[in-house]
């Protein structure tokens, strides 16, 4: 698939089948994800991987959060919780390294990770898989940052859920860039 067509044609796939992804197809992804522009070339972005096993102790992390933020909260809500990382069968965590000198800025390593994260995403939808970008209150979690190995105040700025598709998707329509956009001549 050409880059035009991958970047027309991604969208965001929350079901995907359980099936495992191939080891080599996840190294492709964070392959083409370090392809990304980053300033100072301090390639600032930190990837997790999880799969199998340590998507339920993840599961297992954000029912405690949510017990601790929601005392009281019924056992099917925490399940519920539980379930989240389960939703396919890789998770890869973005993080975004803190800028190791002044001249590097934090915004700019965020920028650069957030590339990465596009990039990732674009290989994945050339690959035939499907995958979501997701954040929430669980990307801001200081246990599940803990659990990633993420310093309290490094940005987490995606959990993209990845697995084969469950179904065939047609790619929706996306507002075009006109009323975003001014030419200045
Ligand atoms: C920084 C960021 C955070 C996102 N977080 C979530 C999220 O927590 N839950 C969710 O359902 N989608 C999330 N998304 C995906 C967007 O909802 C999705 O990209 C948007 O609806 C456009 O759809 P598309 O990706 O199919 O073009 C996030 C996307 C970005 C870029």
């Amino acid at each position: 698939m050409d880059a035009l067509k991958a970047i027309f044609t991604r969208q965001s796939i929350g079901g995907v089948k359980p099936d495992p992804v191939p080891r080599e197809l996840i190294e492709k992804l964070l392959s083409a994800a370090v392809q990304a522009p980053n300033h100072y070339k301090v390639h600032p972005w930190r990837f997790m991987v999880l799969t199998g096993a340590a998507r339920e102790r993840l599961g297992e992390i954000l029912a405690r959060s949510f017990a601790e933020r929601f005392p009281g909260a019924p056992a099917s809500a925490l399940d519920k919780e539980r379930a989240k990382p389960l939703r396919a069968p890789v998770i890869i965590a973005v993080g975004v390294d803190k800028p190791p000198e002044p001249k590097v800025l934090e915004i700019e390593n965020i920028c650069a990770a957030a590339a990465a994260a596009e990039n990732l995403l674009l290989a994945a939808h050339a690959l035939g898989l499907a995958a979501k970008w997701r954040t929430g209150e669980d990307a801001r979690n200081p246990h599940v940052k803990e659990f990633l190995g993420f310093a309290p105040d490094q940005h987490l700025i995606a959990l993209l859920y990845i697995g084969y598709p469950a179904a065939d998707m047609e790619a929706g329509n996306r507002p075009g860039f006109e009323d975003r956009t001014v030419w200045i001549e």
